[in-house]
């Protein structure tokens, strides 16, 4: 792997600055946000001022409509020490929320990021929250990172710095932090699965480990063999690449040991399907299956580096999906850490296999909660499309709890059905339990119900982000490819917690 990929956390050089008025900031765009129907109120009433009632005409005329991801670029606005002026939509006041805000922000600079910018101005609105302003920061930081990764000529530059008028420098700061997370779960989710399998994957969690000092353990496969997780092990047999397992410790409470929350990871580097082999379409986008592992390891991180008064762990299963000859085969029986045996009916619904080792690592440590997210079924996606995260629990209260979290920060989620009916679906005629559920109806509520079977009644909901993670489109406010999806909802978990 090149350095370029092992940097941690990207360190973008964002600032706040409530010194100056916006107008009078030299810089080569200030960007501003309007509402739909009344686009010269609140904030952007100064600019429209300084500028002598360019943005009065420019909305008279129809030009701005303040819509959702409306971007406008009017070079050499008059009044302006900024060399362009970018309006950016909210739509209508009342329908704007924290997730419109994230987006428009992320409109806003990856429009400007096509070309290397030196300095932006970004002005937030004064009726923001301060969760508002974090992730109208956040959204800027990552809209300017693409997923060319591997291109020689970039399709996005970050803006060597970008400076929040209006906004109060803690919550700027915390934006930072949240977009560091963000953008590392993408920045893994988009590198190749040849460059990011099991042991890189675990290199890069270390890296991760040693920036925001987290204490972290790293099973290989002689040591998952010592621990009897044979499941992950099984996954992994038809790869070069043996399977790992990562736990990331971070005290931020005291030092009783007590842990809050444990943070659960599905991190299977490729999924070919192994031998329920994959049609190729469906294979392309399998880089993004550890999306999960990712996304907690990142937002890990990022509570560390935030200092949250939390203690929470955060573990992970790494292993690719292959079809090599040693590769588990369909009719074997598993016995799983748990001692649960497994009869495997598809060796592509290995994602639960991984993560019932990795749960039961989990339980023995008893934590109060668990929260598990999972690039886990087609299923789900079905169910709920791109953009929407499933929901399921052993217990409402705490599956509530991350519902709101995610809803605040704009990540939205729907939580399905977890009926006990559903259980027979995964009975098996020659061990305990069988891999998938009776055809393929139900099918993500059948794998939580298989998960369920390894949480040993501790608090737990699992998200399945199958949708979410990875997006094969781009859309107004990203390139495409991983989404960082659940950082930013699990970071804000993590402060309720406290
Ligand atoms: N990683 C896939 C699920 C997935 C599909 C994630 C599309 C992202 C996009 C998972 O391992 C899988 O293959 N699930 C199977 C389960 C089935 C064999 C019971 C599925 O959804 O088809
Ligand atoms: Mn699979
Ligand atoms: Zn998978």
């Amino acid at each position: 792997m090149t350095a370029e990929f092992s940097a941690a956390l990207s360190a973008q050089a964002i600032s706040a600055d409530s010194a100056q008025r916006p107008q009078g900031i030299e810089a080569e765009a200030l960007v501003l946000f309007v509402t739909e129907g009344q686009i010269t109120s609140g904030t952007a009433a100064g600019i429209d001022q300084a500028t002598g009632g360019l943005l009065t005409r420019l909305a008279a005329a129809g030009e701005i409509s303040g819509k959702p991801c409306e971007c406008v670029s009017l070079l050499a606005a008059p009044g302006l020490a900024a060399a362009q002026l970018v309006v950016v939509g909210l739509g209508p006041r009342d329908k704007i929320d924290t997730g419109t805000i994230y987006r428009a922000a992320a409109t806003a600079t990856r429009h400007l990021s096509s070309r290397p910018r030196n300095r932006v101005v970004l002005v937030a609105d004064s009726l923001w929250t301060s969760r508002q302003v974090e992730q109208a920061v956040a959204g800027a930081a990552v809209g300017m990172v693409g997923q060319d990764l591997y291109r020689a000529e970039k399709k996005r530059t970050p803006f060597r710095s970008t400076i929040w008028t209006g906004a109060p420098a803690d919550a700027v700061a915390r934006g930072a932090l949240i977009a560091d997370g963000v953008n590392l779960a993408r920045r893994l989710v988009n590198t190749a699965p040849d460059d990011l399998y099991p042991q890189t994957f675990a290199d890069e969690a270390a890296a991760v480990a040693g920036r925001t000092g987290m204490e972290i353990e790293i099973w290989d496969e002689h040591q998952l063999a010592r621990e009897r997780c044979r499941a992950i092990l099984a996954v992994g047999r038809g790869s070069a690449r043996p399977p790992r397992l990562v736990k990331l410790t971070y005290r931020g409470a005291d030092t009783s040991g007590n842990l809050a929350v444990a943070l659960v990871g599905k991190g299977v580097t490729f999924d070919s399907g192994g031998l329920s082999l994959k049609p190729s379409d469906s294979m392309l986008t399998m880089k993004c299956d550890m999306a999960g592992a990712a996304a907690m390891i990142a937002a890990a991180a990022t509570i560390a580096a935030m200092k949250l008064p939390i203690n929470l762990v955060a573990v992970c299963g790494m292993a690719e999906n292959m079809t090599g000859s040693a590769a588990y085969k369909l009719g074997d029986v598993i016995t799983a850490r748990s001692g649960t045996t497994i009869e495997i009916h598809n060796t592509d619904a290995e994602g639960r296999l991984v993560l019932a080792d990795v749960l039961d690592v989990v339980r023995e440590l008893k934590p109060r909660r668990i929260v598990d997210a999972a690039t886990l079924t087609g299923a789900c996606m079905v169910a709920l499309g791109h953009d929407v995260a499933g929901l399921f629990t052993n217990n409402q209260p705490w599956c509530d709890e991350i519902a709101a979290a995610a809803r605040s920060v704009g990540e939205p989620v729907w939580q399905l059905p977890m009926y006990p009916e559903y259980d027979e679906q995964i009975r098996s005629d020659v061990a305990d339990i069988k891999n998938v559920g009776d055809g393929r109806w139900g099918g993500a509520i059948t794998a939580a119900k298989f998960l369920e079977r390894f949480v040993g009644g501790i608090p737990w909901t699992h998200i399945d982000i199958a949708g979410p993670s990875f997006a094969e489109k781009p859309r107004p406010w990203t390139d495409g490819g991983g989404s960082g999806s659940m950082v930013r909802a699990l970071v804000e978990l993590a402060r309720g917690q406290s």
